[in-house]
């Protein structure tokens, strides 16, 4: 099995990434939102680059490679479901390009990105969601040690139309039980 593994972003990265999101093969159709402006992409990116490398607690992304090639990204955001800070938790994203999926990498990857988010930030709960209509992410979501929570409907707008989503959670106990030393 060829060897996956998560690293920062590097500023050489930056113009992969904005040519992954121009494009709705290769970032997904799940993650596509619409024609992006690259140039304006790409100062967003700098920006973000400068500020804190995309490794904040609260937001983040890295990059997922193959035997050392970059395949994709993974990502999180803050999502908050109650006043208190203990309330706030990742959820976590992920795109591989076309080539590289269906072959377990997807699973891995976020799974690395779930034991990074546990070591790192001392989060108590790790989410993600996903379209209905995605069997892959809800499987490598299952493979990776979350549970499925609940459905969400009508979560997403996309093509027009609105779509139901998957919420799956993992939480730190969760975590524990399942995790390899670090
Ligand atoms: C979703 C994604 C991250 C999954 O990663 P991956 O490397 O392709 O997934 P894995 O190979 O680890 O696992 C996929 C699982 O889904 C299964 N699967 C794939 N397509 C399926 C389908 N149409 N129906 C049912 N199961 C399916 C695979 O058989 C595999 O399960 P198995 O190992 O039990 O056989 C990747 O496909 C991707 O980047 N897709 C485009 C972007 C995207 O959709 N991101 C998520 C948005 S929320």
């Amino acid at each position: 099995m060829p060897h996956v593994s998560l690293r920062p972003v590097q500023r050489r990265d930056l113009a992969w990434m904005v040519a992954m999101a121009a494009d709705r093969d290769a970032v997904g159709e799940h993650n596509w939102s619409g024609p992006i402006d690259p140039d304006e992409v790409l100062g967003r990116l700098h920006h973000q680059f400068q500020c804190d490398g995309f490794l904040a607690p609260r937001g983040g992304r890295l990059v997922v490679e193959v035997d050392g090639e970059p395949i994709g990204d993974v990502s999180w955001r803050p999502e908050q479901w109650g006043p208190s800070p203990g309330s706030e938790c990742p959820a976590i994203g992920i795109a591989l390009l076309p080539q590289h999926r269906g072959k377990g990498y997807g699973t891995i990857a976020q799974r690395l990105l779930v034991d990074h988010l546990f070591r790192e930030y001392g989060v108590h709960r790790v989410q993600s969601d996903t379209a209905m209509d995605n069997p892959a992410e809800q499987r490598a979501l299952e493979k990776a040690g979350f549970t499925r929570e609940g459905v969400v409907r009508d979560a997403e707008e996309r093509d027009g139309e609105y779509h139901d989503h998957v919420l799956y959670g993992m939480l730190r106990t969760e975590w524990e039980r399942s995790a390899t030393p670090a």
